[in-house]
């Protein structure tokens, strides 16, 4: 059965947004080069986005990570299953995440990323959901700030579906309930 999807911020305001944090990217760090390091899967969409609205030279790099949890909250276990290709060092770094939910994986990963030297680091992230913050993460540039709500779309996915859709969307209760009344039985590595 195919999900019920509901728009949540519609594609033009996404957009619109990401152009806004591109400009602010842009004037931030005029003079200077910015290396964006997208987090993958979820902030592939974003990053690319982003960087088409960054004025100053921009250089990327991916990084994938995998948390120990079930499929709708992390543990805050966080692993590295693809490390950057390049280095960080003296660079000017602008992480770039999909979504901030409880923390945890930014909270482990910002100090791990510190540690290799770039000359700064910040972060931007799409959406973050302030209610279910458990470990504290600085965003230096952000979207929007959303409801405690599962989304989906712009990168996001519930399980391994909807990251094409052009907006942020939220699968209705209805049809995630089933699945996600099953979910805590069913830890695991899941990749974010
Ligand atoms: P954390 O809880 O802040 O560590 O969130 C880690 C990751 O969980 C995010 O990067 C997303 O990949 C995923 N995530 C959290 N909330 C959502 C959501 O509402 N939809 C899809 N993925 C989510
Ligand atoms: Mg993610």
């Amino acid at each position: 059965m195919a999900d019920k999807i509901s728009v949540l911020i519609p594609e033009e305001e996404v957009n619109a947004k990401i152009q806004e944090l591109g400009a602010r990217i842009s004037e931030d760090y005029a003079g200077k080069a910015v290396h964006l390091i997208c987090i993958l899967k979820g902030g592939v969409f974003f990053a690319c986005e982003l960087a088409k609205h960054i004025t100053i030279p921009v250089s990327l790099d991916f990084m994938q990570v995998s948390s120990y949890g079930n499929a709708t909250s992390s543990s805050g276990i966080v692993r590295i299953k693809k490390d950057l290709d390049d280095s960080m060092e003296g660079k000017e770094v602008v992480i770039v995440e999909d979504i901030i939910d409880s923390g945890r994986t930014l909270h482990y990963l910002i100090p791990v990323l510190k540690q290799r030297n770039p000359k700064s680091i910040r972060l931007c992230a799409l959406l973050n959901k302030p209610d279910r913050r458990e470990a504290e993460v600085q965003i230096d540039y952000l979207g929007f700030d959303i409801p405690d709500e599962f989304v989906v779309g712009y990168g996001l996915d519930y399980a391994q579906k909807y990251r094409n859709l052009p907006f942020i969307g939220v699968v209705e209760p209805d049809a995630a309930g089933e699945e996600a009344e099953a979910e805590p039985e069913k830890k695991g590595e899941t990749v974010e």
